[in-house]
Order: C-alpha cells, then structure tokens, then sequence
C-alpha cells in the first residue's frame, strides 16, 4: 500500500481506510509544492485530472476524498460536532471518530468544543496531518483585528499550529464581512490556515464577496439534504470551482422514517441514514453527519460498498419540500 504524502511534510503511513478507493486503490503520492488557494480536484480510484478552474465534483461511486493540487486532502465525509454537549460528549465523540477512521472534524468557534476537539485529536495518536480540521468564525468576531485575534484564538483552543479549513460562519454584517474576510486570507498567507471558505452564503453573498476577494472561497458550508436541495446555489458553486460541504445531511434525524428513504435503505441492506449520506456523495457534496454514537458513527462512515441507481436518486431528488432544520442566513443575512 503506498503511503500519502501531505503538504504538511508529514508521511501518513497508512493511507487511512477511507480515503482508499473502494477497490483499495491507493492514492497518489502527493507533491510538496505549496498549495494554491482554492483548486480541489476530486479522488476516487485514481486522481481525475480536471483543470483547476473547470473543477466540478463529479458524482463518483469510489470518489472518497478532495484533494488540492498539492496535497491538500479534504475527506469526503467529515464528523459534525455541533450538537455534541462542549466538553466530554464532544472529547469522547472525537475520539471514537478518529479511531474508526474519520479523518474530517467539522468544529466551530460558536460551539465551544474547539478545545475538547484539541485534547481528542492528541490522545487519538492519529498524526495532526492525517486530520482535516475544519473550524468558523463566528459573527462576534467579525471587523479585521477581531477576526486576525480570533483565528488566533481558534488555533490556541485547538492545540495546533494550523487548521486546515477556516468559514465565515455566515454572511453577517455586510459592513464588516470583506474585511472580516481579508484577516482570513492574511491569515491563510501567514500559513495559519490551508483554505478559507464560507458557511451559509447565497448566491448574492458569493457574487458580493468575489468583488472584494483576493481569495475566492474553497468551500461553502450550508444545509442540504433531499428535503433541502438548494439546487441553484449547489449549481452556482460547482460552477464556481467551490465544494460544497452538506450540514445537517440526516435531516437533524427527522427525516429518518422516511417511507421512500426507508425502501430504498432495506432493498439495499442498510441503513436510512446511510441513504442519505451516499446520496450526499453522489451529489459530489462533503456530507458532515453528527453522531455521538460509536456504532451510528461508524455504519455513516461506511457508504462505499453500495450505490443509489439513477432511479434512487431521482427518488430522493423528488423529496424536496424546503425544510429547514436549523437556522437560515441564507435567506435572512443582508446581501
Ligand atoms: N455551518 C452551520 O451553520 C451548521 C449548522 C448546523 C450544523 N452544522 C454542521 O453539520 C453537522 C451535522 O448537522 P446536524 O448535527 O445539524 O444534523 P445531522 O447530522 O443531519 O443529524 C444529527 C442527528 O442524527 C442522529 N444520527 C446520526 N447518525 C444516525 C444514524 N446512523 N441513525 C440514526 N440517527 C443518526 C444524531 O444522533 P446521535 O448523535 O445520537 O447519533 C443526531 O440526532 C453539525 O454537527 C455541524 O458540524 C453546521
């Protein structure tokens, strides 16, 4: 089995489990030149070679991790932390995540577990540059010199010298958000952060920033799962080179007895909430299903030994009503 090299220097040997292709191809070795802002391309059982601005995520029954052009690896699904109660919930969940092959841990400043996230991450004994830490900043933080303190901060809280994906949380105060967005690519210039991106963003949000940005966004973080398909913004981002990361992909597990779900999951053997998850992965979307739960945490990671036909998918596709689960921003943070 070939190793990965990442663009930290680091030699992850083995390459983790889950960012093998599902045939266990290995990954290709990957260079040490400096990564490029923005760019990922996508994996699967070999690297497809899209040109960097054509990149598009194609829907890939093996495609397993995102990577840059350098070696930046962005695991395909990523373990949400959000509603993990702060301290020992959110430690033992990481933990027990990291140990059964998560490699992505999606964590944000307004949640407080950036520290329990840190002290998980170190008692693990998985090397840091095997683990895609993603983390947010939060709308208090918003202005140049509050956001510049605040990923400093976030650094501190979570015990390593750099995180590997920094978000606006949302689109905030309109008056504060490009320079909010300038501490963040300082930030990433300084070699604090690897990729910078954005959470909760519209399509009026996006043309907005790309105005002002010297760093277009890596990714854009928003809630999506078929009840919820943001079809154009997905599109818009695809068309713009950015990833789109689905939160709340299980629908807040509200969705679970879904009867169309629940077909599809028991003529394939598994479960609903692995349904949902692989039809995240074959909308070339980064799913981030939470779970505290060992065993539900490791049946989300294990999506790859099945696949949703094209009759699956439009099933699911034909789901969507405009539920939302959380909050909104999209709709309700000023242009
Ligand atoms: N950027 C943003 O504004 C934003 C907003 C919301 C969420 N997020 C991110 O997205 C992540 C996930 O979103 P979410 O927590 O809202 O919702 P979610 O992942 O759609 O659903 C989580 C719920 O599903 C349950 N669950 C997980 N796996 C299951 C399984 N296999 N079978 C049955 N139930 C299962 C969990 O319970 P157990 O824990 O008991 O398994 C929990 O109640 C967050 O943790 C956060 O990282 C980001």
């Amino acid at each position: 089995m070939s190793a990965v090299r990442l663009s930290t220097g680091e030699l992850a040997s083995p390459a983790p489990q889950h960012l093998q292709g599902g045939s266990g191809v290995p990954l290709e070795p990957l260079s040490r030149t400096p990564f490029q802002p923005r760019a990922f391309t996508v994996l699967g059982g070999s690297v497809l070679a899209v040109p960097q601005q054509a990149y598009i995520p194609q829907p890939h029954p093996r495609r397993l991790a995102i990577k840059r052009p350098a070696g930046h690896m962005l695991p395909t699904v990523g373990l949400g932390v959000y509603k993990s109660a702060s301290g020992g919930e959110c430690y033992a969940s990481v933990l027990s995540a990291l140990r059964l092959g998560y490699r992505h841990i999606d964590t944000a400043q307004i949640c407080e577990q950036e520290a329990a996230a840190d002290v998980a991450v170190a008692d693990s004994g998985v090397p840091r540059g095997e683990i895609f830490l993603t983390t947010k900043m939060w709308l208090s933080n918003w202005g140049y010199d509050k956001a510049a303190a605040g990923v400093r901060q976030s650094l501190a809280e979570l015990g390593t010298l750099y995180v590997d994906l920094f978000l606006l949380h949302a689109p905030g105060d309109p008056g504060l958000r490009a320079e909010t967005w300038r501490a963040l690519e300082d930030a990433q210039k300084e070699g604090l952060i690897r990729s910078i991106g954005v959470s909760n963003f519209g399509i009026p949000h996006l043309k907005k920033l790309a105005q002002s940005a010297a760093v277009q966004p890596a990714v854009n973080q928003i809630e999506v799962h078929p009840w919820l398909q943001r079809r154009e913004l997905v599109a818009h981002c695809k068309a713009e080179g950015i990833v789109v990361e689905a939160y709340s992909p299980l629908a807040k597990a509200q969705k679970l007895a879904d009867p169309a779900v629940g077909a599809i999951a028991r003529r394939l053997g598994v479960s609903p909430a692995q349904v949902l998850i692989r039809w995240s992965l074959q909308k070339g979307l980064v799913p981030l299903p939470k779970s505290n739960n060992p065993d539900r945490q490791r049946s989300n990671l294990d999506v790859l030994r099945f696949e949703l036909s094209a009759a699956d998918m439009a099933a699911l596709e034909g789901l969507e009503e405009g539920l939302i689960t959380g909050w909104d921003p999209i709709s309700d943070a000023p242009v």
